[in-house]
C-alpha cells in the first residue's frame, strides 16, 4: 500500500521536510535502506548513545534475556530506525517494523504481538503518534509480557514472548510520564559533526561505487545540516551531476557546483531554511512571533517547522525559542541580508549571534 503511494505521487521539487521525514520519496527510501550500517562497528557517530546500546546488547546476550526497551528521540534522519535494525542484528534477533499512526487500534498491535518471536525487536516509529488506547494496551505488554483484549464480554489477557520495544519520536514532550517510564533508557540523538559526515559520504560512496576526493566528500558533509539521511542523498544528486557533466569523478569542484544547483547555500542552508529565516525577518520583523503564524506564513504544518526546520537552526544559532515566540538571533539576519536593528540586537542580548541555543530546548 504505502509503496503503491509513493509511486503515484506527482514529480515535483522536494523540500527539507519531505527528504527527510513522513513524505520521504521511495527512491530515499531505498537508498538508506542500502546504505544503512548494520552493526556497531560499521556505523559512524552518536559515540555516547552506540556505548549506552552496547552494554544493554551485551547484558541481554550474557543473560539471554530480551534486551531493556529503548526510546531514541531527536530529530528525522539522525539514525533512529538504522540504530533498531543494528540492534536486533547485534541481538541476532528478528525486528519487526511499525509506525504509531498505522497502529489504528488494538488489534493491529495484537497481530503482531501473537506472531512476535522470543527476543525479537518491535521498532515503533512515530510512537508519539499512537492512538491513546493503543498507547495504554503497550503497558502491560512491556512491563509483563502479556496483553490484555477483550473477546466478547470478557477481557483476556494474552502471553506476549519477551520483547524488546524500541521506540522513535522526534520529541519527547509528546510523550506521557506513564510510556516513557516504561523504558530502560531514553536516549537523544544529536546532529552529527562535519568529519563524522564526511566519513558517512565516503563510507556510502564506496558502498555505491562512486569514486570521491576528500575534501568533496568534506564539503558534502559539513554541507548536509548535521543529518546522514541529507548527506546521503546528496552525494546521490552530486553523483548525477559528476557522471552527466564530468568523468564520474565527485571532485570538490563538482561537489560544489551541484550543491549550488541543489539549492543549498555554503552554511548547508536549503531554500526551506531559507525561506522560514526570510519570513521571520521580513513579515515579523525577526519576532518573536508564535509559531502558528510562522507556519501559517509558510504555508506549512506546524509540526514541519518544530520537527525538521527549527532543531537545525536553533543548533547553529540562527533562531530562539523563547515564551513568547521564535525569535531570529543575528545570524539569521546576516543570512538574509539585513542589518539587524538595534532594537532586537538588544531584545535578543547575549545570545545573539552565539553558538546557538542547542537542540536542549526543543525537547
Ligand atoms: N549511513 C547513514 N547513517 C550512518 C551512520 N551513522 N554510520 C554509517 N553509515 C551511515
Amino acid at each position: 500500500m504505502a509503496r503503491k503511494k509513493h509511486d503515484e505521487e506527482p514529480v515535483r521539487p522536494l523540500g527539507a521536510a519531505e527528504v527527510y521525514g513522513r513524505g520521504r520519496t521511495l527512491e530515499d527510501r531505498d537508498l538508506d535502506r542500502a546504505l544503512r550500517p548494520r552493526t556497531f562497528d560499521e556505523y559512524i557517530g552518536q559515540k555516547a548513545v552506540i556505548d549506552r546500546v552496547k552494554i544493554m546488547v551485551a547484558a541481554a546476550k550474557k543473560r539471554r534475556d530480551a534486551m531493556d526497551h529503548v526510546l531514541f528521540f531527536g530529530p528525522p534522519g539522525l539514525g533512529k530506525t538504522t540504530l533498531a535494525h543494528v540492534i536486533a542484528h547485534e541481538l541476532g534477533v528478528g525486528l519487526r517494523a511499525a509506525s504509531g499512526p498505522a497502529i489504528e487500534h488494538k488489534g493491529v498491535l495484537a497481530s503482531h504481538f501473537v506472531s512476535i518471536g522470543e527476543r525479537d525487536v518491535l521498532f515503533i516509529d512515530e510512537i508519539h503518534r499512537l492512538p491513546a488506547v493503543v498507547e495504554e494496551s503497550l503497558y502491560p505488554a512491556m512491563e509483563d509480557y502479556r496483553f490484555d483484549i477483550a473477546m466478547g464480554d470478557t477481557m483476556n489477557s494474552i502471553p506476549v514472548a519477551p520483547f524488546t520495544l524500541v521506540g522513535a519520536t522526534t520529541r519527547t514532550g509528546l510523550l506521557g510520564a506513564p510510556l516513557l517510564d516504561r523504558f530502560g533508557q531514553v536516549l537523544r540523538l544529536e546532529f552529527y559533526g562535519a568529519h563524522e559526515l564526511a566519513a558517512i559520504v565516503r563510507r556510502s560512496a564506496g558502498l555505491l561505487g562512486v569514486p570521491i576526493d576528500d575534501d568533496a566528500a568534506h564539503e558534502i558533509g559539513r554541507r548536509s545540516r548535521g543529518t546522514p539521511r541529507w548527506a546521503n542523498r546528496l552525494l546521490r544528486r552530486v553523483r548525477d551531476y559528476a557522471e552527466v557533466e564530468g568523468n564520474g569523478r565527485v571532485t570538490l569542484k563538482v561537489a560544489q557546483g551541484a550543491l549550488a544547483r541543489e539549492g543549498v547555500d555554503g552554511d548547508g542552508l536549503q531554500d526551506g531554511d531559507r525561506a522560514l529565516l526570510r519570513a521571520l525577518v521580513e513579515k515579523f520583523d525577526g519576532g518573536p512571533v508564535g509559531v502558528e503564524a510562522l507556519a501559517a506564513a509558510l504555508a506549512e504544518e506546524r509540526d514541519t517547522l518544530e520537527d525538521y526546520y527549527e532543531p537545525y537552526l536553533i543548533q547553529e544559532g540562527y533562531l530562539a525559542r523563547t515564551p513568547r515566540g521564535r525569535a531570529a538571533l543575528r545570524r539569521a539576519w546576516e543570512a538574509v541580508g539585513r542589518p539587524m536593528p538595534a532594537k532586537a540586537a538588544a531584545a535578543a542580548g547575549a545570545s545573539a549571534g552565539g553558538g546557538g541555543g542547542g537542540q536542549g530546548e526543543l525537547f
